[in-house]
């Protein structure tokens, strides 16, 4: 992990990453993208296929839906930082033909990319952190975390100390309890959703709280 040289180090330096078996499969790291003094920092969960192919986050249909929904929000114009949990796309080959199906990360995925999600968020050190679904809710709050019971609620930024299968409590580290974190659903679950529209109001009224604490 390089010392100096900001995001675009970490970024080169991401590359390379062997931390698990995650780059054997996938075109190349997918880091985060943005600006490195925003003061908005969103987390999803991993690049999709188009993500993986392009090598830029959120650039696919859940990326789309989400700027709209960022723009319902009063966050369209906000400069934003955007990276996920985990760096590399993780999938399942289908059967027949050669449509690649998302495959959840596990726990060691998500731990070993950790340190990279921390750096980043060391760096840019935003006003405001929106984990977008389950799994980044895991990899920066703890292995207890769950979408559906924390979403939409302006919460104290936690220390980054602990790692990703920790329990959600951490003592705290200077510089780190100044800024908020609120959790939310992730866009590809309002794509999924049976009642998209009613889905995507309710990402719209979460991200609309986050908008509300930025000054
Ligand atoms: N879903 C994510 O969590 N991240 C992306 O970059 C794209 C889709």
């Amino acid at each position: 992990m390089p010392r100096r040289g900001g995001v675009e180090a970490l970024r080169r330096a991401s590359a390379d990453c062997r931390g698990c078996p995650l780059f054997k499969d996938a075109t190349q790291t997918v880091f985060g993208d943005g600006s490195p003094t925003a003061r908005l920092f969103l987390v999803g969960e991993q690049p999709g296929d188009q993500e993986d192919r392009e090598g830029q986050p959120f650039v696919g249909p859940a990326g789309q839906l989400l700027r709209r929904a960022l723009g319902e929000a009063g966050l369209g114009d906000e400069e934003v930082y955007v990276t996920n949990a985990v760096k590399h796309f993780k999938f399942a080959t289908a059967p027949r033909g050669k449509r690649r199906i998302h495959k959840a990360p596990s726990l060691r995925e998500m731990t070993a990319c950790r340190p990279w999600l921390v750096a980043e968020l060391r760096l840019v050190s935003p006003q405001l952190v929106i984990v977008l679904g389950g799994t980044a809710g895991r990899a920066l709050l703890g292995s207890s975390f769950r979408v559906g019971e924390q979403r939409g609620v302006l919460q104290p930024m936690p220390s980054w100390d602990r790692g990703a299968g920790g329990d959600g409590r951490s003592a705290g580290r200077s510089g780190e309890g100044s800024g908020l974190l609120l959790a939310t659903t992730h866009p590809s679950a309002v794509l999924r959703a049976d009642d998209r529209e009613a889905a995507f109001r309710g990402l719209v009224a979460d991200l609309s709280v986050a908008a509300s604490a930025l000054d």
